[in-house]
């Protein structure tokens, strides 16, 4: 029961990833990016990928969710989901770029998940320690 009430969270979170594609503000590179953060309390923070003319302050979907959620309040963090593609062209299992793995490994744990969803129920499942080990985080400034 409790793991039937997990994987229909796992997919309700892809969903709402593959859903906010739909918000990407992508026009130099065409490539919509949606993510859904889910937290400790259930709560779902959402991102898309907003680009930008002079490109360097273009934003990945992974880190608005992030920082839409600290900007709120919140830091305990379970999983992301991530659902990312060509606007004319099929979702990808879409990986979250080094700086946003980064942004990922200063709050949330080793076992924390991130899904790369292609739709709600056809996704790939990582931990933060299988996609980035030996992470630089605030430990190492303890
Ligand atoms: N992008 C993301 O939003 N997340 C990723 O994990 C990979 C890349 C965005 C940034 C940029 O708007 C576009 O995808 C192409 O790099």
């Amino acid at each position: 029961m409790e793991e039937i009430r997990e994987i229909r969270e796992i997919h309700e979170l892809c969903e709402r990833a593959v859903e906010m594609r739909a918000f990407s503000y992508t026009p130099y590179s065409h490539f919509r990016v949606g993510a859904a953060l889910l937290t400790g309390s259930g709560k779902v923070y959402t991102g898309c990928n907003i680009e930008s003319a002079s490109f360097t302050p273009t934003i990945c979907a992974e880190r608005t969710a992030i920082f839409k959620a600290v900007s709120e309040g919140e830091k305990d963090f379970l999983a992301i989901a991530i659902a990312g593609g060509p606007e004319d062209g099929e979702i990808q299992y879409c990986p979250p770029c080094g700086v946003c793995r980064q942004v990922l490994a200063e709050w949330c744990s080793a076992d924390f998940r991130i899904f790369l969803a292609r739709s709600a129920e056809d996704y790939r499942s990582y931990t933060l320690d299988e996609i980035m080990p030996l992470r630089f985080g605030p430990e190492n400034l303890r």
